[in-house]
C-alpha cells in the first residue's frame, strides 16, 4: 500500500488531509474527533484578539436538488479567547504527537505577531499559518485580505512573524487579486517557509425578494460574505497550479477550496500542492469523509504504481501549458452511442442554439437503427455531421448519459503545429492563412 505520509516544509503528517481553519476547527474537542477519524493535520480556527460574531452567518447556493454547491460566510475569528485556544492546542499536541497541528494567528503589530507566534510555538504547534485571506469583517480593520491584497504589506508582516518564529510559517493567500502569485512571491522574499490557498471569494449568494436584503441576514442587513465549498474548486485548482509554476514563488503548497473527496485531492496534489485542506465539506458532511479519501488515493496510487503521495506531486503539472502551444491540428468529434442514447435530443438543441449547428435529427428508420429506450418509430434522434463538428465538448457535456457521447479522435494525418508555430510558418512565408470558418 502507498505511504500517505507527507512533509510540508518540515511539518510532518500522517497523511495529506488536513482540516482547514474554520468552524471545524474551531476547539480541541473537535480535532480530538478529526484525529480519531483520520485526519493529518488541523489547521486551528484563527486566533486573535477576541471578536464578538453575528446571528445568522452562512449561506449557500444550491442547484437543484444539489445542497450547497456554493458556501457563504461573514464569520470572522476565532470567539474564544487565546489562552483557551492555545492551552488546547497544547492539550491536542500532547495527545497526537504525530499528526500537525498549525495554529492559525491573525494580529495587528509587530509587537502581538511576536507574542503569538511565541506563544504558539511554547503550545507545540508545528507549524503557523498567517491569515492573509479573511475577505469580510476583519478586513475592515485592516487585517485579512486587506494584508493579502498588498504584497509590500503581506511581506512586511511575514517578515515581522520570522523574525520571532522557529517553526515552519506558512502564508495563507486570499484569492481576491488579480495575481495570486505577486502575493506568493512576496511570501518567498519574506522568508515563508510555505503558502496555504485559497481562502474565501468575496460574495452574495443570494437576495431574499421579501424584505429585499440578502442573506445570510442580519437584523435586516447583510454583508459581503467569502465564499468556498464545490463552486470555487476550479478558481482554486487555478491559483495552486499558478504559483506551483512559478519558479520566483518556489514555495510547497497547501491546497485548499472545494475538496470533498480523493479524486479532488488528488486533483491538487497533481497539479504541485504537497497536501490538502477541507472546510466546507466537513462541515456539510462531517469529519467521516477522510475515510473515503484515505482509502481512495491509496488505492488511486496503487493502480499507477506510486508507492508514495510524494510521487503524485506535479504530476499533471507540465502538461498545463500556454494557449499558443497547443495543437491547432489535433481533431476530435462527437460520436453517439445509439444503445445508450435515451433520445433526449438536449445535444441536438445545445449544439443548435449554443455551438455549431452540426447535429441533425434524423429518424431511426433513416439512420438504421434498432426501436429502444426512447426511440419510437419516426421520433427523431441526433445524428452528428462529423464533418462540420469543431469537436468542442457541449453535447458530451449536457448529455445525460454517462459515455453516451464519446468525443472520438480523428487521425486526419496533419503533422501538429501550434499558434506560435503558425505564427512562425507565416512570418517566414512557409504557408497562406488559414482561411476562416464561413
Ligand atoms: C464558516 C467559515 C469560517 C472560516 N473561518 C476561517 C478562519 O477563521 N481562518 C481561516 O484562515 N480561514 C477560514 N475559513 C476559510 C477556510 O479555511 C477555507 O480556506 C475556505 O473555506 C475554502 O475551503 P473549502 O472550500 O474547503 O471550504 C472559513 C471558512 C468558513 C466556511
Ligand atoms: S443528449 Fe445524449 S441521450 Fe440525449 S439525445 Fe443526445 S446523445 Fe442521446
Ligand atoms: S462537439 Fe460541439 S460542434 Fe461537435 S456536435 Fe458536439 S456541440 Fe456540436
Amino acid at each position: 500500500m502507498a505511504d500517505l505520509s507527507t512533509n510540508l516544509a518540515g511539518i510532518k503528517s500522517p497523511n495529506p488531509f488536513w482540516v482547514a481553519s474554520g468552524p471545524p476547527s474551531n476547539t480541541g474537542y473537535q480535532a480530538h474527533r478529526a484525529f480519531e477519524a483520520g485526519w493529518g493535520g488541523v489547521v486551528w480556527k484563527t486566533i486573535g484578539e477576541p471578536i464578538v460574531n453575528v446571528a445568522s452567518r452562512y449561506s449557500a447556493l444550491n442547484h437543484g436538488p444539489a445542497r450547497i454547491v456554493g458556501f457563504n460566510n461573514i464569520e470572522l475569528i476565532s470567539d474564544r479567547s487565546p489562552e483557551t485556544n492555545f492551552r488546547e492546542i497544547a492539550e491536542v499536541k500532547r495527545r497526537w504527537p504525530h499528526h500537525a497541528v498549525i495554529a492559525s494567528l491573525m494580529v495587528e503589530t509587530r509587537a502581538q505577531w511576536h507574542e503569538f507566534v511565541r506563544r504558539a510555538t511554547d503550545a507545540g504547534a508545528d507549524g503557523i499559518e498567517l491569515n492573509f485571506g479573511c475577505p469580510h469583517g476583519m478586513c475592515e480593520r485592516g487585517l485579512g485580505s486587506a494584508i493579502g491584497q498588498q504584497p509590500a504589506v503581506a511581506e512586511k508582516i511575514t517578515g515581522w512573524v520570522m523574525e520571532t518564529a522557529t517553526i515552519p510559517v506558512i502564508v495563507k493567500l486570499t484569492p481576491n487579486v488579480t495575481d495570486i502569485t505577486a502575493v506568493a512571491r512576496a511570501a518567498r522574499r519574506a522568508g515563508a517557509n510555505a503558502i496555504s490557498l485559497i481562502t474565501t471569494i468575496t460574495s452574495i449568494t443570494n437576495v431574499n425578494l421579501d424584505p429585499f436584503v440578502p442573506e445570510p441576514t442580519v437584523a435586516g442587513r447583510s454583508s459581503h460574505g467569502g465564499y468556498c465549498g464545490p463552486a470555487v474548486k476550479p478558481i482554486a485548482l487555478n491559483m495552486v497550479q499558478s504559483c506551483a509554476a512559478d519558479a520566483a514563488v518556489g514555495l510547497p503548497i497547501s491546497g485548499i477550496g472545494g475538496i470533498a473527496n480523493w479524486r479532488d485531492a488528488a486533483e491538487f496534489i497533481a497539479l504541485g500542492a504537497t497536501g490538502i485542506q477541507v472546510c466546507t465539506a466537513i462541515m456539510h458532511y462531517g469529519f467521516r469523509i477522510v475515510e473515503d479519501m484515505h482509502e481512495g488515493l491509496s488505492a488511486y496510487l496503487d493502480s499507477k504504481g506510486m508507492t508514495s503521495v510524494t510521487e503524485l506531486i506535479g504530476r499533471a503539472a507540465p502538461t498545463l501549458q500556454k494557449w499558443e502551444t497547443l495543437d491547432l491540428h489535433w481533431q476530435r468529434v462527437a460520436r453517439i452511442d445509439y444503445d445508450k442514447c435515451i433520445g433526449c435530443n438536449l445535444c441536438y438543441i445545445a449544439c443548435e442554439d449554443g455551438a455549431h449547428q452540426c447535429i441533425d435529427l434524423k429518424t431511426p428508420e433513416e439512420l438504421g437503427l434498432g426501436l429502444g429506450p426512447g426511440r419510437v418509430p419516426h421520433k427523431p434522434v441526433p445524428k452528428v455531421r462529423e464533418n462540420d463538428c469543431v469537436g468542442c465538448n457541449l453535447c458530451s457535456l449536457v448529455c445525460p448519459v454517462d459515455d453516451c457521447v464519446k468525443m472520438t479522435v480523428i487521425e486526419n494525418g496533419r503533422p501538429p503545429m501550434s499558434w506560435s508555430n503558425y505564427q512562425e510558418r507565416l512570418a517566414a512565408g512557409e504557408m497562406q492563412p488559414i482561411a476562416p470558418h464561413p
